[in-house]
């Protein structure tokens, strides 16, 4: 009854389509036919699952059109992205040969259409085969997991080499404000040291007590006791970010506060290469509170100050400007601006990526933005975006939750 013409015409073209993959291409036409028959038509739309790690299925999938993603989580919980397949790739076999819960979580990327396979239909075709058609199938599975196991450990392997550059990073990051603090305090401790001399010499000489000595003993006093302040709130802003580096803790803050805190540690290597910063506070005093971590918003800054001295004005001069506003009730926004070399349209989609850089020869590692993109979409669970024009600038826009729920 299911003979009719149309039915054959599909079995016939299914038949044709199974050729073309890799793994089935080994089987005769006969099991061919038997396979295009048995098998089930499916259709998924984009991010549609089609299976779930853990689970366990007696079947494979081959991809008639569009693409699919595969997604691990280890046994830290980490996502693995392990790659895509596209048409004419198939995927699930080895699970469903060895009965076994599925390694990953397959989505859909587009809209995609599959034919499944039941392991009763694939063993039935795999005992017609030859055994030379046998070996061929297996050694076409081999390939294809072995290409797959390839892609995961990459994934992994990036990640890792990820995590221990942000270590670095961290490291680079007081290191950096380290030297800028010892050259900043030396200022004021000058500053105090001139004073104190002043008053020695004046004091040595034992003499009458005029207004006009009095005075220029006042007068040193109080350069002294501004210059001690500089010193403290020097040393007091380095401890809170330099600590906050080390250990995450969330904290409500002044973001505002915070913001300049890290401007004004950074300023020894900003006047350096001659880049002034401007920040511009859009934040009404009650608007200002932010309840996040200080050391990830810190290298963030640190990360787009350093891009801005070395890409931005490689040859020095120019400005950054910080902008604090509220995008909305709920979520700050801090727009990082500049006006220098800008990035081309082509290196734009590439920046958040580990590894790029167009500043090897500086060394750079091209690790700064991955950080900063890892930093504020994972640990402060916000959003960033880019807009730039070659030759007009860079102007990174951080979009950041007032309250970053866990
Ligand atoms: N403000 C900017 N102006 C122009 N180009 C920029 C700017 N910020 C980043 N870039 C471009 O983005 C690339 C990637 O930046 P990223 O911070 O990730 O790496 P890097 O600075 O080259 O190396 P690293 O930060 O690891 O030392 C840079 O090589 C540069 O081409
Ligand atoms: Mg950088």
């Amino acid at each position: 009854m299911l003979d009719t013409p149309m039915v054959k015409n599909k079995q016939t073209s299914r038949l044709e389509v199974l050729r073309k993959f890799a793994s089935l291409a080994p089987f005769s036409a006969e099991c061919l036919q038997a396979l295009a028959k048995g098998s089930v038509h499916f259709s998924a739309k984009p991010n549609q699952v089609i299976f779930r790690q853990g689970e366990v299925s007696e079947s494979m999938y081959v991809i008639l059109k569009g693409r699919i993603k595969f997604e691990r989580d280890d046994h830290k919980n980490e996502t693995i992205n392990s790659g895509e397949l596209a048409q004419y790739e198939s995927f699930g076999e080895v699970s469903m040969l060895k009965r076994e819960p599925r390694q990953s979580t397959v989505t859909a990327v587009t809209d995609a259409e599959f034919l499944v396979i039941e392991r009763a239909l694939l063993l039935e075709a795999l005992g017609k085969s030859t055994p030379e058609e046998v070996a061929d199938f297996f050694s076409a599975l081999n390939d294809q997991t072995r290409k797959m196991y390839d892609a995961q450990l990459l994934e992994v392997l990036s990640k890792r080499s990820l995590s221990a550059q942000m270590e670095v990073e961290k490291q680079r990051a007081l290191t950096q404000m380290v030297a800028g603090v010892a050259h900043e305090v030396n200022t004021p401790l000058g500053v105090i040291n001139t004073a104190v001399a002043i008053m020695a010499r004046e004091l040595a000489v034992p003499a009458e007590m005029t207004a006009q000595r009095a005075a220029d003993i006042a007068e040193s006093l109080e350069l002294i006791r501004r210059n001690v302040d500089r010193a403290h709130a020097l040393v007091q802003d380095f401890k809170k970010v330099s600590v906050s580096q080390l250990v995450a803790e969330k904290e409500k803050l002044n973001i505002s506060d915070v913001v300049s805190e890290i401007v004004g540690l950074m300023a020894v290597s900003l006047i350096k290469h001659g880049v002034s910063v401007k920040i511009v506070d859009k934040l009404k005093p009650e608007e200002k509170s932010w309840i996040g971590y200080r050391g990830f918003l810190s290298q963030v800054l640190i990360n787009f100050l350093t891009n801005a001295e070395r890409y931005a004005y490689p040859k020095g001069g120019g400005q950054a400007t910080i902008t604090l506003e509220l995008e909305d009730q709920d979520r700050l926004r801090l727009t990082f601006a500049d006006h220098g070399a800008g990035i081309s349209k082509e290196n734009q989609s590439h920046i958040f990526e580990p590894f790029f850089t167009t500043g090897r020869a500086l060394g750079g590692t091209g690790l700064g933005l991955a950080i900063v993109h890892n930093l504020v979409t994972n640990s402060l669970k916000g959003e960033i975006k880019l807009k730039s024009q070659e030759g007009k600038g860079a102007e990174f826009t951080v979009i950041l939750p007032r309250v970053i729920v866990e």
